[in-house]
């Protein structure tokens, strides 16, 4: 017997959602039924590519389609509208980060859902790039001992505002764009802070919101510090690499430019070139965030098969949602945030 292709729609056919697509193309478990965007010629144009009927509404798409899920890329503020329609339409989601910016309207997001039965994931997809996968296991298997200190950081000359030119706009933006993206690695390798204190500049005075933090984070018994910035000169050719150190009570793992790995064991040292997979669609240098897409899909439909809650899930993500607002509460008072704060 065939398994059932499960029918979805991408909604916001922009800059990141073309990895999207590209990533479900390569899914031999899901079908596009449809594309939606406001700006209708990008939702043409994708179904034109990759399938579909092209909607310019998504009230209009859920009219007219029997979906089992939409995977939702389009910018910020929209989130929350996006997700309950798809709650009020009894359609699980797939909601691209960040989940909102404020905790009410992303708990509503998640009770919206919740309410409903609906699987709902957040795409949190630098835990999946394949290198932090193979971080997660040397760490899970002892080699480095109990880890006490991490920097996680992403540090980059590259024009980000050409291919996303609403960032320049956006009043909240490296914490929201890309350091999110560490303290969900902070949390994968080492585990939940208990507070952090947050420091951040805008550096080119051209954007409205912050484009350089440092954000130290304490956990039970350890430390990491969170740093990202799109103004660092020295730095223009390892985007939109993500850099990790982890030390342990005995070794350490290190991944460099380049997707290069050491792994410091008490006995030995290894140093290994992780290989990014090829998709046939993923170009360099975006191989590894686009390679990152094809995992966090299929770790949906696994648990869309298997009933399993995505490690990413609306859930989880309200944990992260409060360190990254937290963050702001930090910079804004000066004071050391208490992570949990925001959940109450
Ligand atoms: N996870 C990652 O690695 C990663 C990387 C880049 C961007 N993102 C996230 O992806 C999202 C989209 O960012 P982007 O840079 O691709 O933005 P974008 O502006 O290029 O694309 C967003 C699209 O959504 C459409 N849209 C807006 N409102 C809509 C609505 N009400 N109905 C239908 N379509 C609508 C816009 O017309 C646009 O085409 C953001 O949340 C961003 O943070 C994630």
């Amino acid at each position: 017997m065939t398994q059932k292709k499960y029918r979805y729609a991408l909604i916001g056919c922009g800059f990141f959602a073309q990895n999207h697509l590209n990533a479900w193309s390569q899914n031999p478990d899901v079908e596009l039924v449809a594309t939606c965007d406001v700006d209708f010629e990008k939702a043409k144009t994708a179904a034109a590519i990759f399938g579909g009927r092209a909607y310019e509404s998504a009230e209009e798409l859920y009219a007219n389609e029997e979906l089992d899920f939409v995977d939702i890329a389009t910018t910020p503020p929209t989130h929350k509208m996006m997700v309950e329609l798809a709650a009020a339409n009894g359609v699980a989601a797939i909601c691209q980060k960040p989940l909102a910016w404020q905790m009410p309207d992303a708990k509503a997001m998640v009770r919206a859902m919740a309410d409903k039965n609906l699987p709902f994931m957040v795409h949190e997809n630098f835990r999946f790039q394949t290198p932090m996968r193979k971080i997660k296991e040397v760490i899970d298997s002892g080699a480095i001992g109990r880890p006490f200190f991490g920097r996680i950081y992403f540090r980059t000359a590259h024009d980000v505002y050409s291919a996303q030119s609403w960032l320049v706009e956006s009043e909240r933006m490296i914490i929201v764009d890309v350091a999110v993206h560490l303290f969900d690695l902070a949390r994968y390798f080492i585990g939940e802070p208990k507070t952090i204190f947050a420091s951040a500049q805008r550096v080119n005075p051209k954007i409205k919101g912050e484009d350089s933090a440092t954000i130290l984070m304490h956990m039970e018994d350890a430390t990491c510090i969170v740093d990202a910035s799109y103004e660092t000169k020295s730095d223009n050719n390892t985007y939109p690499q993500t850099f990790v150190i982890i030390e342990g009570t005995r070794g350490s793992v290190t991944l460099s430019a380049d997707y290069q790995l050491q792994i410091i064991s008490e006995d030995s040292v290894t140093n290994e070139k992780i290989t990014i997979p090829d998709h046939g669609w993923t170009t360099e240098p975006w191989n590894g965030i686009q390679d990152s897409v094809v995992n966090i899909n299929r770790h949906w439909i696994e648990c869309l098969k298997t009933g399993n809650i995505p490690e990413t899930s609306g859930l989880d993500t309200l944990k992260l949602l409060d360190i990254t607002l937290g963050a702001y509460e930090s910079i804004d008072s000066g004071q050391v945030f208490n992570v949990g704060s925001l959940l109450k």
